[in-house]
């Protein structure tokens, strides 16, 4: 068992919120630092949808039969272990005993583990490590849960390197419970350990990633996938279904690219064009050679213009596909 027990999440957006929420279901005392009284206003519904969400994929798990279902939440509990009623118990003393702090000093006075997940822009984390660092006891562990700043880009702010690495979390955490954990050049080996063993004892599954990589291990996989087949259609190799086909028929995956698209959105595929295509690394040097020009502004053009008819993916009815 790893020696951490107060927990403290800078940031209660949606990633934050469900961070502190499932670290709370398990047992550990947390903590969420906001910034003011309107972030307060805005982070308290999303604990209240929370619960709601866990309480009700509680009762869906009741009639679920195989840990394959994808109404199985593993991070909620373990198949062929699951009480409904500690479950159910779990979700309300989550809910009732998370506390939110305006206060940094306050809040990180005597944290075991502080888990930065505030909005992705590198100023302002840089502006909080700077303002935490002086803040926390000796013994603190800082992870940060950015997906696509590395976390070398803040280790000199930390004032902690030994004990400073990154943890990242898939969104629905409850569900998708899998927690990326990577290390920067200069984490120590102890930290990197203890981290691993917070990751499991939060529920998820702890996947290692021992040096630097942009996109850890899914989106370095996801994202040139994702991107591949959107080229394919910007250059006008083929049409959707077909390059879905390929994709499933090819290899038994039960989703082809489009069809993921559609599910994420439209609108947050848009975004993830925009901001992967920034970041160094993220498109295997292989594959670019391997595909025509690999062209982002007509993938983003694609993109639009489905976005600008409507066409928002499975959630508006259409996108690639028709629903
Ligand atoms: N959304 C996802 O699917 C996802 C998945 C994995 C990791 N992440 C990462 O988690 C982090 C948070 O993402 P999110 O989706 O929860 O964002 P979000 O926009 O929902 O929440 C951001 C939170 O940060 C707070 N914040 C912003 N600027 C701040 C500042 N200067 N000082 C203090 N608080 C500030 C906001 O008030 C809000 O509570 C990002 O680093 C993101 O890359 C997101």
């Amino acid at each position: 068992m790893s020696d951490i027990r107060k927990v403290v999440v800078a940031g209660g957006g949606v990633l934050g919120s469900q961070i502190a929420f499932q670290a709370a279901y398990t047992g550990f005392d947390v903590t969420i630092w906001l910034r003011s009284e309107g972030s307060i206003g805005r982070c308290q519904p999303k604990l209240d949808k929370l619960k709601k969400t866990y309480l009700d994929a509680i009762e869906v798990m009741k009639t679920v039969e195989s840990p394959i279902d994808p109404n199985w939440c593993r991070g909620i509990a373990e198949f062929g272990k699951f009480d409904p009623e500690e479950c159910i118990a779990n979700t309300e003393k989550a809910h009732a005993g998370i506390k939110l702090e305006l206060d940094l000093a306050k809040a990180v006075a005597d944290a075991d583990l502080v888990i930065e997940s505030m909005a992705e822009v590198q100023e302002e984390k840089t502006a909080f490590f700077k303002k935490l660092a002086p803040l926390m006891p000796e013994k603190t562990l800082l992870v940060t849960n950015s997906s696509s700043l590395l976390p070398s880009s803040f280790t000199k702010d930390t004032g902690r390197p030994a004990k400073y690495l990154a943890l990242h979390f898939a969104n629905s955490i409850w569900k998708q419970n899998i927690a990326e954990v990577m290390a920067q050049a200069e984490t120590s080996q102890a930290s990197f350990d203890a981290i691993m063993e917070f990751a499991q004892e939060i529920r998820m599954i702890p996947l290692p990633v021992n040096k630097e990589k942009a996109g850890y291990l899914l989106n370095s996989l996801l994202i040139p996938f994702l991107f591949s087949g959107l080229d394919l259609l910007a250059n006008g190799v083929s049409d959707p279904e077909s390059i879905d086909k390929a994709w499933k028929l090819g290899t038994g995956a039960p989703r082809g690219p489009f069809e993921i698209f559609d599910v994420v959105g439209l609108t947050t595929a848009y975004n993830i064009v925009e901001k992967y295509q920034k970041v160094p690394g993220i498109v295997n040097p292989l594959l670019k050679k391997m595909m025509l020009p690999y062209n982002f502004k007509a993938q983003k053009a694609i993109l639009k213009k489905y976005i600008d008819a409507g066409k928002l993916g499975r959630a508006s009815g259409e996108g690639f596909y028709k629903y």
